[in-house]
C-alpha cells in the first residue's frame, strides 16, 4: 500500500512556545516516519493578521530555522512557504465556486473573532476555503492539526465532497488527525497561548529562560510544608520533559514537603536545557548559513510544485477550463 500523504500548515504568526512543541511540533517530526509529509508556512493564511512585511518576512524565516532545527528534514518532507505555489489561490476560487455561503458562516474560528469584536475582511470569512485548497492540492489523507482546527478538516470535506460531485472525484477525502496535544499549561495556568503573553518559548535560554520560568504562578504553600503535584503548574511542565521515573520522584518529594517551587523551577530549568540544547544548536548553525534555509523551501516549494501542477490539470480539465 502506498504510505500516507500527511500534511499541515503552520501559521509564521510569532515565536513557537512549548504549547506548539507538545501539542504540534513533535508530531510533525515524528510522522516524517509513517508517510509522505508536506509541511508549510501559511503565510498567505498570515496575512488575514500581520500586514507589516518585515514581520511576516521575519516570523516566516524563524519558523522555518525552528521547524528545521527541531528535526524536520528537508529531504524527506516537502517543506515549503504557501506563497510559492500560486496554484493554492487559484483552487480556493474554484472550491468557493462550489461552496454555500451557510457552511462558512458556521466556522467557529470566524464565529469567534466576530464575537471578540474583530471587523472582518472578506479574507478573513473565506480562510477555510484556502485551508480546503491547501489540504485538497497535494490530496492528502491525513491532515495532523489542533482541537480549533477540526472543523476546517471537516468543512475541507464538505468542500471536496461538493467539487466531486459537481464534476468528477478529483479529491481523495482527507482525515484529521487529532496532535498529540495535552493542553500545555502557560506561566498563568491558563492555556499557553501567544495571544495570552504566558509563553516559554522553545528556543528562549539563559536569563530569558530563567525569567519565563520564574513567572511561572505557584499557591502560598511554604517550602516546608507538602504540596500536591497535580495542582502545580511548574510539575505539570516538568513532566511533560521527565521520564516515569523522573516524574514520580518529583512528585513524591512534592508529596514530603521541604521543596520549595524555586528549586521545583531549576529542574524545570535543567530539563528544558537538555531538552532542546541539540536543537539550539542545530538552530545556530542554521542560522549562520543563510543559504540552508532557502535551499531547503527551495526544494520543498519544487516537490509542492510539481504535485499542485499535477492536481491544478485534473481541475481544469474536469470543470471545462482550460
Ligand atoms: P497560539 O495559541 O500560541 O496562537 P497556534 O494557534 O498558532 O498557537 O497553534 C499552533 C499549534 O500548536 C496548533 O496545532 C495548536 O493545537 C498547538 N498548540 C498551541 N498552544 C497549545 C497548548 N497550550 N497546548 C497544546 N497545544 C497547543
Ligand atoms: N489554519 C491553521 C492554523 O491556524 C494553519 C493551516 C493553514 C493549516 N492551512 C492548513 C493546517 C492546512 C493544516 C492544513 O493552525
Amino acid at each position: 500500500m502506498k504510505p500516507p500523504r500527511i500534511l499541515s500548515g503552520v501559521q509564521p504568526s510569532g515565536k513557537l512556545h512549548l504549547g506548539n512543541y507538545f501539542g504540534a511540533i513533535r508530531q510533525h517530526i515524528a510522522l516524517q516516519e509513517e508517510g509522505e509529509c508536506f509541511f508549510f508556512i501559511a503565510d498567505l493564511h498570515a496575512l488575514t493578521t500581520i500586514q507589516n512585511p518585515k514581520a511576516l518576512s521575519e516570523n516566516v524565516r524563524a519558523v522555518a530555522l525552528d521547524y528545521l532545527a527541531l528535526g524536520l528534514d528537508p529531504q524527506r518532507t516537502a517543506f515549503f512557504r504557501q506563497s510559492e505555489i500560486p496554484e493554492v489561490t487559484e483552487l480556493a476560487w474554484v472550491l468557493a465556486t462550489v461552496t454555500g455561503m451557510g457552511l462558512l458562516e458556521r466556522a467557529h474560528s470566524y464565529k469567534d473573532k466576530l464575537a471578540r469584536g474583530i471587523a472582518p475582511s472578506v479574507g478573513l470569512f473565506t480562510y477555510p476555503v484556502l485551508m480546503a485548497a491547501d489540504i485538497l492540492l497535494y490530496r492528502s489523507n491525513l491532515v495532523p492539526v489542533g482541537q480549533d482546527q477540526v472543523q476546517h478538516v471537516e468543512m475541507t470535506r464538505d468542500m471536496a465532497g461538493y467539487f466531486n460531485q459537481t464534476y468528477r472525484k478529483v479529491f481523495p477525502m482527507p482525515e484529521a488527525r487529532l496532535d498529540q496535544a495535552p493542553v500545555v499549561p502557560g506561566t498563568d495556568g491558563k492555556k499557553m497561548s501567544k495571544s495570552y503573553g504566558n509563553t516559554i518559548e522553545i528556543f528562549s535560554e539563559g536569563k530569558a529562560l530563567q525569567a519565563a520560568v520564574m513567572r511561572i504562578v505557584t499557591d502560598s504553600t511554604p517550602v516546608e510544608a507538602p504540596k500536591d503535584p497535580a495542582r502545580d503548574n511548574v510539575f505539570a511542565l516538568y513532566a511533560l520533559f521527565a521520564t516515569p521515573e523522573e516524574r514520580e520522584e518529583l512528585a513524591a518529594r512534592y508529596r514530603a514537603g521541604g521543596l520549595g517551587y524555586g528549586d521545583a523551577k531549576k529542574k524545570l530549568i535543567e530539563k528544558i536545557d537538555a531538552h532542546f540544547a541539540p536543537a539550539r544548536d542545530r538552530r545556530r548553525r542554521l542560522e549562520a548559513d543563510p543559504s540552508a534555509v532557502d535551499e531547503a523551501l527551495g526544494r520543498g516549494a519544487e516537490r509542492a510544485r510539481s504535485v499542485a501542477a499535477d492536481t491544478m490539470r485534473e481541475v481544469r480539465a474536469a470543470t471545462g477550463l482550460r
